[in-house]
């Protein structure tokens, strides 16, 4: 297994000088030779370009928010995964609950997103995760375990499966999955310990059921509403691998104390 990873999805937030300057912050707060764990920025489009002048020999990554599922072509508004490697990108998030839910993206537009992305030396990020009506509605039926269970992943296993559909084991090990629960994006909540760790075990399960010779190759983060406050909580969690951060890797202070709590 590589080191763990901790992402900070900054949204359609900071104006790039603002960019540059938390950017260069958390760089120089880490230093050149960080490698307690891995640290990903993935800034808006617009800013790719000054984040990645200066983390520039840091170890620091580049990432972009999102991708075409085409290499080139008529597609107004869309950027490529070939136009995201030139921008200097090594990493994309695909299929963040976002965009699946306020952009209407859908689970065939998000396997031809990974399958590009990996084609093209990216590595992706898939997000998955249940929805607070799916999760309800699972509870109200936890007296019988296994339709518990059955409801409650099965929206995971169809974004794994649909997303992955077309890779092979090989490229698989260039995926990372991110499970945030919708519920937890932005809100405050966060799900607890035992939740992540019942959802972080299922999706190994299911790894290991699609592809038997992937091992433990594929990282899986958690994601939503991961904060200063929680950030030990739920690294302490064994199945966590990281965390996808939004809100507070805006602040160039608090993204660092995550990282630092999860480099140890
Ligand atoms: P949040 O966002 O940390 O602000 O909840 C997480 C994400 O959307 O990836």
């Amino acid at each position: 297994m590589d080191k763990k990873l901790v992402v900070g999805n900054w949204k359609m937030n900071l104006l790039r000088e603002e960019a540059r300057e938390v950017s260069g912050t958390i760089a120089d707060l880490l230093g050149e030779d960080y490698d307690a764990c891995q640290v990903v920025l993935v800034p808006p489009y617009t800013a790719l370009e000054v984040v990645g002048s200066r983390i520039s020999g840091s170890t620091i990554d580049l990432g972009g928010q999102n991708v075409f599922g085409k290499i080139s072509g008529a597609f107004t508004g869309e950027v490529s995964a070939p136009m995201l490697a030139d921008a200097g990108c090594k990493w994309v998030i695909v299929g963040h609950s976002e965009r699946r839910h306020i952009l209407g993206e859908t689970d065939e537009q998000i396997r031809e997103k990974v399958s590009i992305s990996i084609s093209c030396g990216l590595k992706a990020i898939l997000c998955v995760g249940e929805t607070e009506a799916q999760r309800e509605e699972a509870i109200r039926r936890s007296e019988d375990l296994l339709t518990r269970k059955k409801l409650l992943f099965s929206p995971i296993k169809t974004q794994i499966e649909s997303a992955l559909d077309s890779l092979d084991q090989k490229q698989v090990s260039d995926i990372v999955i991110a499970y945030e629960p919708v519920w937890a994006i932005g809100t405050g909540k966060n799900a607890t310990s035992l939740e992540i760790a019942e959802i972080h075990q299922y999706i190994r399960e299911l790894l290991a059921e699609i592809f038997p010779g992937l091992g433990n190759n594929v990282r899986i983060l958690y994601g939503g509403s991961v904060k200063t406050g929680n950030i030990v909580e739920i690294m302490s969690v064994e199945e966590v691998d990281g965390v996808l951060v939004g809100g507070a890797s805006l602040s160039a202070d608090s993204f660092f104390r995550i990282i630092n709590s999860v480099g140890g």
